[in-house]
C-alpha cells in the first residue's frame, strides 16, 4: 500500500500557534536508575519536536512507556535536559491536563503521563479518544513502533481530528518498503522465541521467492518436526509448522548448533541431555555465502540465545550484513539492536528499524492499525 504525500505534515510556518497533538514511541529499556540505555527512539523522537517547536508550534505529546504502565518520569527528565520549551505533566486527571494544555504558549512541548495509565488507553476506549483528541486541532502519528497496537492513543484518536503521519513516520515507511518488496535474491533471517507471532511471515516470505533462515528457540520447532533431536532445547509444544514450510526448498535452517556446554554439533546430533543456544560456524559459512548473493538482506530477532552470552551467531550475521553498492540490509527488533548495539565494531546497514513488532506486522502487508486509521480519517475537518 502506498501512502500519498498529503497524508504527512508539512512543517513549516502554517504550524505557528497550532495545538498539536502528537503520538511518538519513546518506550525505551532502563537502568536501574532509569536512564534509558537505548535512545535511538527518544532521539528521534527529540528531533521532530524541537522542529516542531521551532515552527511555534504547541505539541502535546502522547506516549508509553514499559510494560506495567510505569511512570514516564526518567525518561522525560532525560528528554528535558535535552530539549528547550519542554515540561512533562504527572497527572491523568483530564481537568489538570485540560488546564495545563490551555496556558500552553507557542513552541512549548507538553508531555502527558504514560497513556497506557489512563484507563481506556488499550482497549480504544472511544471517550479516550475523543478526551486525546480535544487537546489539539490535528493529530500526528509519529510513532511507528506502537502503530500495530489498537489502542486509543494510536488509533481511536483519529476518529476525532484530521490527522497525519509524521517524518519518523515518513522514513519507517519509505525504508521498509525496500523489504517490503525487495530486490532478489532477498533473505529474511528470523530468530527469538516467538514462533507462532512469525510463522505467517516465514509463509509470506517464502512464497514471495526469498530465502528464509530461522534461528533462535523457534527453529527447535522446525528442527523437532523435520524429525531430529533438540535434547532439552526451549520449543513451542503447541505449535505446528505447517508442511509448506517445512518443505519449502528456501527454508534455512542450521546445518550445525552451538550447546548450552559451548560444544558444536551437526543439527542432526544434538544429545538428549544438551540445549541448543546458537548456530554453529558451517551454518555462519552458508549464509554467508548466500548473503554474498543477495541484493536485500532483513533481520529481526537474534538467532542465538544472547542473553546468556551466545550472541556469536548473531553479530557474525550482522557483521555479514554491511552495507554495499548492490547490498541493501535492514534490521530491527528490541533484541537484535542490543546485539547490534554491542558489538565493537559495528557494521554500516542500509537501514535501523525503529520497530520490532510493528516491523514484523508491517512486512506481513504493508499496513497497521495505526496506519489504517490515518489514512480512512485523514479528510477529517480541522
Ligand atoms: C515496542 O517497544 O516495541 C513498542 O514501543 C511497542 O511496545 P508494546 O509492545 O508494549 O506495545
Amino acid at each position: 500500500m502506498d501512502y500519498p504525500d498529503n497524508l504527512f505534515l508539512t512543517i513549516d510556518e502554517s504550524l505557528a500557534h497550532k495545538k498539536i497533538v502528537a503520538r511518538m514511541d519513546i518506550n525505551a529499556s532502563v537502568n536501574a536508575q532509569g536512564t534509558p540505555t537505548d535512545t535511538a527512539r527518544i532521539d528521534a523522537a527529540l528531533s521532530v519536536l524541537s522542529e516542531l517547536s521551532g515552527r511555534q508550534a504547541r505539541v502535546v505529546v502522547l506516549a508509553h512507556f514499559g510494560e506495567k504502565g510505569e511512570s514516564l518520569e526518567h525518561i522525560a527528565s532525560f528528554m528535558k535536559e535535552r530539549i528547550a520549551n519542554f515540561s512533562f505533566l504527572k497527572s491523568i486527571d483530564r481537568s489538570t491536563i485540560e488546564k495545563a494544555v490551555n496556558t500552553m504558549q507557542d513552541g512549548e512541548i507538553l508531555l502527558l503521563e504514560n497513556v497506557r495509565m489512563f484507563p481506556g488507553e488499550t482497549e480504544n476506549e472511544d471517550g479516550l479518544a475523543r478526551f486525546f483528541a480535544s487537546l489539539g486541532n490535528i493529530f500526528v502519528n509519529d510513532a511507528f513502533p506502537v502503530s500495530h497496537r489498537e489502542h486509543a492513543s494510536v488509533c481511536g484518536v483519529t476518529k476525532h481530528v484530521k490527522s497525519f503521519f509524521g517524518p519518523i513516520m515518513r522514513h519507517e515507511l519509505t525504508q521498509l518498503s525496500k523489504a517490503l518488496t525487495p530486490e532478489f535474491p532477498c533473505l529474511l533471517i528470523l530468530g527469538g522465541a516467538k514462533l507462532s507471532t512469525k510463522l505467517p511471515l516465514i509463509e509470506i516470505y517464502l512464497k514471495k521467492g526469498c530465502f528464509v533462515y530461522v534461528g533462535g528457540a523457534m527453529v527447535h520447532n522446525i528442527i523437532k518436526e523435520k524429525g531430529y533431536e533438540i535434547g532439552e532445547s526451549l520449543y513451542d509444544k503447541d505449535y505446528k509448522v505447517s508442511d509448506y514450510v517445512l518443505t519449502s526448498d528456501k527454508l534455512l535452517i542450521p546445518t550445525d548448533v552451538i550447546l548450552n556446554d559451548h560444544s558444536t554439533a551437526g543439527v542432526k546430533s544434538v544429545p538428549k541431555t544438551k540445549k541448543i543456544y546458537d548456530c554453529g560456524p558451517k551454518t555462519i559459512a552458508t549464509l554467508r555465502e548466500v548473503i554474498g548473493r543477495c541484493h536485500t538482506v532483513i533481520m529481526n530477532g537474534p538467532v542465538g540465545y544472547y542473553e546468556g552470552g551466545f550472541d556469536e551467531g548473531t553479530s557474525s550475521l550482522l557483521s555479514l550484513m554491511e552495507k554495499g553498492a548492490s547490498l541493501t540490509s535492514i534490521i530491527g527488533g528490541g533484541d537484535t539492536l542490543t546485539v547490534y548495539n554491542s558489538m565493537a565494531k559495528k557494521p554500516k546497514l542500509s537501514f535501523v528499524s525503529l520497530g520490532g513488532g510493528a516491523m514484523l506486522d508491517f512486512l506481513k502487508d504493508g499496513t497497521l492499525p495505526g496506519l489504517r486509521a490515518v489514512v480512512k480519517n485523514h479528510d477529517r475537518k480541522a
